[in-house]
Formats: structure tokens, C-alpha cells, sequence
């Protein structure tokens, strides 16, 4: 009974992306390669390339090599502030990617007409209400509303809010996922019910056995607590910065130090505010890599959410889903019986 409960819930959802579970496997970048975006697709949910440090010719490779993983539909999330972003849209359009996932602010100019014109779906992050009317008002086809529990670069607002402001007035007229602090079903059950279509998990699943990341990195998720993943600090007024969430380190206070750095040049009239903030975020990629693909653990930023205190083992993508999907049922069955 909850399972078909659930099923209906998600209709919308899993029509929209084309997949069976509305679960979309948040990209994270280093980790959504391959071999975790085919495993989740092939679970049955939604597995999304994370290109934030990948170059045209990278991402070209990496989205015919999933193709040979899966023959179900996968996306690929595209960073606004990729100084390639044009090229990496020819790419998705190239291969006929069926939904680009775009992150890291407002698209620009022409990016929305471009990625729609090439036949895919797009989805981008919503951070407010008021932007999220203006999206769906500019034609995206998707929101994805994601708190400030998530893992990685991260918004003010808690996800709980976000759902409460977005949800009631805009979910009939869009497709909505949920992000940020998700690491139960009963949850899951709880934003379905009020109107979302499905919802983007991605600390859950970096302890996947299919996920490439390092022992080390799995490690530090399995022995994290919620209290562990805190965010980064903004040391300079005049350079902001995306605070990101990331397990405690010695890397967190290095951070302080590279801002220091950044904040001098911008002092000194040597780079510009857009190149700084630049600077910043591959600071945050080389940091994450040496985390992720290194396991260097200590200098290395291991991005991660509040959830990871749920993290409890390493086990395969489709045992991650089936639990989770097992917990939504059982909650949408209680809350029924109990009506
Ligand atoms: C290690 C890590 C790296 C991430 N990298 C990206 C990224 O490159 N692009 C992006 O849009 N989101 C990124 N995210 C956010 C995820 O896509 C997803 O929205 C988020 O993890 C959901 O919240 P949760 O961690 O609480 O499940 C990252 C998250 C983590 C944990």
C-alpha cells in the first residue's frame, strides 16, 4: 500500500526525468563519474555528471562512457560560472543529453534557449522564491530546492524553509526535487506529500560501493556525525564567498588563509572581483579532488552534509535506494493507517 503510495507520488516526477524512482543523484564533482551516474541510473533512479571541473573534451568522454554503463537516461549538471559553459552545452547537445542541471546562480543570458533548443530538459536550482517564479517564468523546465544542510557550495536558507516558501505556491505549476539533509525515506514521504515530485539526495550516496571516491574519503563520511559537517567562514567582507559545507579539518582553516590571499590581490587591483571569486573555486575543486581521488583527508576539503551522520557503511547504490525507498513507503503507510 505505501509503495504504490509512493508510486503515485513520484508519477510526476519519475515521467518528468524517465526513470522509476524520482531520486536524483546529486552531482557532485569528482565523485558523479561513470561509474556512480550508471549505477544509479540502472538502480532505477537518476544519475546526474557533475562537470564543475571537467573541460569540454572530459565531459565528451565522460558522457560516452556512461552511455556504454546504462541505457537509461542520466543528467549532466552544468556550473553557470564555467568559464566554457557554451562549449560544455554543445557537448550535452552534441550527444543528445535528455536533461542538463544547471547550478551555481541565475543562467546566463541565452543558456536557457540554447540548452532547451538542443531538445534536453532543464532543471536548475531555485534558492528563494522570488527567483524561483522568475525561473519558471523564463521557461526552466524543473526547480531543484536545496538547503543549507546539503553537502558542498550551499545556500543560507534550511531546506525545511525553502519547502515551506516554494512548495505551496509554485508546485502545481512546475516540477519541484527537494535537496539538503535528506538521509531517511520518512522524510522523502514528508516532501512528497507537500507537493514536491521527487527529491536530490548526494551524501548518501558517496559511500556507494560503485562510487570511485577514496577509502579514505568513505571512511571520514562513515565516522562523521551531523555536527562534524559545519561551513566554511567568510574572513573578508569585500570578497564573498559561497560558504560549503565540508566535515572539520585542517583544510577548513586553510581556507581562511586562501581567502586572505584572494581578498590581498583584490587590494592590490591584480585580479577582479569575477577572477577572485574564480580563484576561490578552483581552490574548492583542487581542494575536493585531493580529498576525493587523493584521500588526502586532512588537507583535502571533504565536502559532505548534515546527513552524513546517517551514513553508517559502505553498501550498493541499489541497497542505498531500496532503503531509502522502503523508509518512504513505510512512513506514507503509517501516516495513512493513522488518518
Ligand atoms: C562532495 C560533494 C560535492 C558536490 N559537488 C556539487 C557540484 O559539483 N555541483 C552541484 O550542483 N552540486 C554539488 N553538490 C551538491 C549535491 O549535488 C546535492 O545537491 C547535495 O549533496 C544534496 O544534499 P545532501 O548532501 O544533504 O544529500 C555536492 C555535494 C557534495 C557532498
Amino acid at each position: 500500500m505505501g509503495h504504490d503510495r509512493l508510486k503515485r507520488l513520484m508519477k510526476r516526477g519519475t515521467d518528468f526525468l524517465g526513470c522509476e524512482v524520482a531520486i536524483l543523484g546529486g552531482a557532485m564533482s569528482w565523485i558523479s563519474e561513470r561509474h556512480l551516474v550508471s549505477a544509479l541510473s540502472n538502480a532505477g533512479a537518476f544519475g546526474v555528471i557533475a562537470c564543475g571541473a571537467m573541460s569540454p573534451e572530459l565531459l565528451d568522454t565522460e558522457i560516452a562512457e556512461t552511455k556504454k554503463r546504462t541505457e537509461r537516461p542520466f543528467g549532466v549538471n552544468l556550473i553557470t560560472m564555467h568559464p566554457q559553459l557554451s562549449e560544455l552545452i554543445d557537448v550535452c547537445a552534441r550527444h543528445g543529453v535528455s536533461h542538463v542541471v544547471l547550478a551555481g546562480g541565475l543562467p546566463p543570458p541565452g543558456s536557457i534557449d540554447r540548452i532547451k533548443g538542443s531538445g534536453a530538459k532543464l532543471i536548475c536550482f531555485a534558492p528563494a522564491l522570488a527567483l524561483a517564479k522568475k525561473l519558471v517564468r523564463s521557461g526552466v523546465d524543473a526547480l531543484v530546492i536545496e538547503g543549507m544542510e546539503a553537502g558542498g557550495h550551499i545556500g543560507p536558507v534550511s531546506t525545511s524553509v525553502l519547502a515551506q516558501e516554494i512548495l505551496p505556491p509554485l508546485a502545481a505549476d512546475v516540477p519541484i526535487f527537494v535537496a539538503g539533509g535528506i538521509g531517511h525515506g520518512g522524510l522523502i514521504a514528508g516532501y512528497l506529500e507537500m507537493g514536491a515530485v521527487g527529491v536530490q539526495l548526494g551524501t548518501r550516496f558517496v559511500c556507494a560501493n560503485e562510487c570511485i571516491a577514496h577509502p579514505n574519503f568513505k571512511k571520514a563520511f562513515i565516522r562523521a556525525s551531523a555536527r562534524d559537517a559545519i561551513t566554511s567562514v567568510q574572513i573578508d567582507p569585500r570578497l564573498p564567498v559561497i560558504p560549503v559545507r565540508a566535515i572539520r579539518n585542517k583544510e577548513m582553516e586553510s581556507f581562511a588563509a586562501k581567502q586572505r590571499e584572494v581578498a590581498g590581490l583584490l587590494d592590490a587591483g591584480t585580479v577582479e572581483m569575477a577572477e577572485a571569486q574564480l580563484q576561490i573555486e578552483h581552490y574548492w575543486a583542487g581542494a575536493l579532488r585531493r580529498a576525493v581521488i587523493e584521500g588526502d583527508v586532512e588537507s583535502g576539503s571533504v565536502m559532505a552534509g548534515q546527513s552524513v551522520g546517517m551514513v553508517k557503511g559502505e553498501a550498493p547504490v541499489a541497497d542505498i535506494l531500496r532503503d531509502l525507498i522502503d523508509e518512504a513507503a513505510h512512513a506514507l503507510e503509517r501516516r495513512s493507517v493513522h488518518a
